[in-house]
């Protein structure tokens, strides 16, 4: 069985997507590192987003991948939604997810365009939504956590702009396939959206 999840910034679909594998005992690939692991490499080595994004993700970085934590970080993240706008950036990482999903045994696999470009015949697709605030203050909570001093206003802004830059690039954007089906995760506690979920996904497969 294949289960695609996608959704925007802190919509719940990481957490969704893991409580689904585990429930299922599937593996599971949390899309966004491989764009963050691009993202992190260009900011390291100093390299030009829009230029010299696309050899690096052609490269094999595994490693990278190992030191999950490390590319949380929301800066990361911003340039990942830079890099991961490049069309040849997403062809160069297409293959490398399109295997993870073919499993034998299947896949739970979350991003922004599983449903609708990696496994456009996954077994059930969610989409998985929340407001923008309510995004905001659970990332706005995550990152205070974490000792960020950014206000909450400044989470909400790069959430907004991040949705605009996902939702409006040519390639891939952000969107629900026809045949996902939403969950929208603003008023419901994490036990009761992983309930919710395992409840579409039966419903679908
Ligand atoms: O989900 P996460 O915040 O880790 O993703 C970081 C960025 O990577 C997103 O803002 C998005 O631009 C990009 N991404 C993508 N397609 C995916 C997964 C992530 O474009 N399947």
């Amino acid at each position: 069985m294949i289960i695609a999840v996608d959704g925007p910034a802190a919509s719940g679909k990481g957490t969704i997507a893991r409580a689904l594998a585990r429930h299922y005992d599937l593996p599971h690939l949390d899309t966004g590192l491989l764009y963050r692991a691009v993202a992190a490499t260009v900011l390291r080595h100093e390299l030009n987003p829009a230029k010299e994004a696309d050899a690096v993700a052609a490269c094999d970085f595994d490693d990278l991948l190992l030191a999950d934590p490390a590319l949380r970080d929301d800066e990361i993240g911003k340039v990942a939604s830079i890099v991961s706008a490049h069309p040849l950036v997403r062809a160069a990482l297409l293959q490398r997810q399109k295997r993870f999903a073919a499993q034998e045994d299947g896949a739970v696999l979350d991003g922004r365009d599983i449903g609708t470009v990696i496994a456009p015949n996954a077994d059930a697709k969610l989409f998985v939504k929340a407001t923008p605030t309510i995004r905001a203050r659970r990332r706005h909570a995550e990152l205070h956590a974490h000792g960020s001093s950014l206000t909450f206003d400044q989470v909400l802004a790069d959430i907004r702009a991040r949705d605009q830059r996902d939702s409006t690039r040519s390639t891939a954007p952000l969107v629900a396939a026809e045949d996902a089906a939403t969950l929208d995760t603003s008023f419901l506690s994490i036990e009761a959206a992983v309930q919710k979920a395992i409840d579409l996904v039966e419903a679908a497969r």
